[in-house]
C-alpha cells in the first residue's frame, strides 16, 4: 500500500492513515470482507512504527468500518455506502480546474451508462454488433500462436503506423474494393474514433467549419464539438447527403472538411447513390475541400449492389478514408485504420505518436493472421447471414407492433433501423415509458446538433439480439407507445 503521508501536517500520522483507508472503504475501493494489510507489513511499507498503524485501525474499528478477527487480522465491514471522497470536495477544487476546456458536449451523455441498466432490459440502443458471434476460441488460438512465433517482438511498442504485415494485408483487401493503396498510406488507429479525432485535429483549427450529415454519428459530433469547430449540417434522404444543400453550405461557409458516412449511414441506414458520390467528388474538387469518408460497416451488406468508395473515385488524394474492425468483428479490439496520401498521411502518423505511440501490437499481429488466412471473410459471411435474419425479424416485428403513423426504411445493410414516430410522440418521453416496459433504444436527438430536431425519431439496433428477443423488444416498445 502506498499512502502519501505528510510528516509536517498538523494531522497526526495515524489519523492520516485512517483517513486514507476510510475514503477507500466508503468509495468501495476496499470492499466488505477485504483483509487490511497486517500491522507489521503496513508499518514497514509506510516507514512508521507499529503503534501508529494500530491507532489508525483502532480508529476505524471505533467508526464501525473495520473489525478484528482473532489471529487473522483486520477486515472491512459491510456499511452504508458513503459519498466518494472526491465528491465531497466539489465546491473546493483549485482555481486552475475551473479553466479546463473540453469543447463542452452533451450528445454522448444521452446514452444510459451500463451500470445503470437493468439486467432484464432488452437493449436496442447499442451501436455495435453481437459480441457472441465473435470467434473467441479461434482468436485465442491465434494470440497464442503469435506469442509463440514472434516472442518478445509481439509485445513491443511496434511501428507507429501499425504492424506492417497487417497494413500490407489491408492494402490487398482494399484493392479488392477498388482502393489502390499501399502499406505506406495506411495508419492503424485505436478504433476509427481515433482516426476521426486525429484527422479533425490535423485539418481544422478551432472555429473553422466542418460539414456533417443531419442526422449523423454522435461520436463524430463529439469530436467536432470538442475541437471547437463550426458545425454545418446537411440533410440526408434515402440516397444519402443532399448535394444541392451541400453546395449551398460550401458556397456560404467555405468549410475546411466534409464528413460523410456513405454506406449504411449511422443512424438512418441510407446509402449515398452512385450519382451523388460523383457529385460529391466534383464539389470537393471545385471547392478544394477534403472529404472524411467513414466506412464503418461497408462490408455488412444484405442486398443490393455495392457502390464504389469515395476514395476509389478520388483522383487527387482529397478523400481521407476511415474504417474499422469494430462492427465487422468486435469493438473491444480497438483496431481501425485510415488511408490518406502524401503530407496528410505523414502528419497523421506524427500525431498518432503524440496520442498513444502505437496501437496494441499483439492484437494487430493476431488480427493480421486472422484476416490473411481467410477466416475473417468467412466470419463476415456468417455474420451477414445472421444479421440479415435479424433485420427481417425486426422489420416484421415493427409491422406487427408499431402504431399507425410510424414509418421506417428497410436498410440494405448495417446494423440499424431508423424509425419515425407518429406525430405527437417524443422520443425522449417514449424512452422513459420504454424503460418501464423493459426496453431501451437510441433516441433520435442523440444524432442531431440540436437534439430537439431528432425528437420524432429513434434508432433501433437489430444486430445485437436474437430474433425472439427482437420480437419481444419491439412488442414492449409498441406497448410503451400505447398499443399492444
Ligand atoms: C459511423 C461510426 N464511425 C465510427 C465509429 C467508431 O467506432 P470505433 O472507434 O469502434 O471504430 C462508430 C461507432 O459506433 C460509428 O458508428
Amino acid at each position: 500500500m502506498r499512502l502519501a503521508l505528510d510528516p509536517d501536517s498538523r494531522l497526526p500520522l495515524y489519523a492520516q492513515i485512517s483517513d486514507h483507508l476510510r475514503d477507500s472503504i466508503l468509495t468501495g475501493n476496499l470492499r466488505p470482507g477485504v483483509r487490511l494489510p497486517a500491522v507489521r507489513t503496513l508499518a514497514a511499507s509506510l516507514g512508521v512504527n507499529r503503534g501508529t498503524v494500530e491507532s489508525a485501525y483502532a480508529k476505524l474499528m471505533a467508526e464501525g468500518l473495520v473489525a478484528s478477527r482473532q489471529g487473522s487480522g483486520f477486515y472491512v465491514l459491510a456499511h452504508a455506502p458513503g459519498e466518494p471522497a472526491a465528491a465531497s470536495r466539489s465546491g473546493d477544487w483549485p482555481a486552475w480546474q475551473g479553466r479546463l476546456r473540453y469543447g463542452g458536449y452533451e450528445a454522448m451523455s444521452a446514452y444510459l451508462p451500463e451500470a445503470s441498466r437493468q439486467t432484464d432490459w432488452i437493449a436496442l440502443d447499442g451501436g455495435a454488433c453481437d459480441p457472441r458471434l465473435f470467434p473467441m476460441d479461434e482468436f485465442r488460438r491465434m494470440l497464442g500462436q503469435v506469442m509463440r512465433r514472434d516472442g518478445s517482438a509481439s509485445v513491443e511498442y511496434g511501428e507507429i503506423a501499425g504492424y506492417r504485415p497487417l497494413r500490407v494485408t489491408l492494402a490487398q483487401v482494399l484493392a479488392s474494393q477498388g482502393i489502390q493503396t499501399g502499406a505506406d498510406s495506411i495508419l492503424i488507429t485505436a478504433g476509427s474514433q481515433q482516426a476521426l479525432s486525429l484527422t479533425a485535429a490535423l485539418l481544422l483549427v478551432p472555429g473553422q467549419g466542418v460539414v456533417v450529415e443531419r442526422p449523423t454519428y454522435a461520436g463524430a459530433l463529439d469530436v467536432f464539438r470538442a475541437r471547437g469547430l463550426a458545425i454545418h449540417s446537411v440533410g440526408v434522404d434515402e440516397e444519402g447527403m443532399d448535394m444541392e444543400a451541400l453546395e449551398e453550405v460550401l458556397v456560404r461557409h467555405r468549410p475546411g472538411l466534409v464528413y460523410t458516412i456513405p454506406n449504411f449511414h449511422n443512424p438512418t441506414g441510407a446509402c449515398l447513390s452512385g450519382q451523388r458520390r460523383r457529385q460529391l467528388i466534383n464539389l470537393a474538387g471545385r471547392f478544394d475541400v477534403p472529404i472524411l469518408e467513414d466506412d464503418y460497416v461497408g462490408d455488412i451488406r444484405y442486398e443490393g449492389r455495392a457502390q464504389p468508395t469515395l476514395k476509389s473515385l478520388d483522383p487527387d488524394g482529397r478523400v481521407i478514408y476511415v474504417s474499422t474492425f469494430s462492427k465487422m468483428l468486435i469493438p473491444g479490439l480497438r483496431v481501425g485504420f485510415v488511408v490518406a496520401d502524401g503530407p496528410v498521411y505523414d502528419h497523421l502518423v506524427r500525431s498518432k505518436r503524440c496520442h498513444d505511440l502505437a496501437t496494441c501490437n499483439l492484437i494487430q499481429r493476431a488480427l493480421r493472421d486472422y484476416v490473411s488466412v481467410g477466416r475473417y471473410s468467412a466470419h463476415l459471411q456468417r455474420s451477414c447471414t445472421v444479421y440479415r435474419r435479424r433485420r427481417d425479424a425486426m422489420l416484421a416485428a415493427l409491422e406487427r407492433h408499431m402504431p399507425a403513423g410510424s414509418s421506417w426504411v428497410r436498410p440494405k445493410g448495417g446494423l440499424f433501423v431508423w424509425t419515425r414516430l407518429p406525430d405527437g410522440i417524443r422520443a425522449s418521453d417514449l424512452l422513459v415509458k420504454a424503460c418501464a416496459e423493459g426496453v431501451i433504444f437510441a433516441p433520435g436527438g442523440n444524432f442531431y446538433l440540436d437534439p430537439e430536431k431528432g425528437e420524432g425519431c429513434m434508432r433501433l439496433n437489430f444486430a445485437s439480439n436474437s430474433e425472439d428477443i427482437i420480437e419481444e423488444g419491439i412488442r414492449r416498445l409498441g406497448q410503451a407507445m400505447g398499443r399492444r
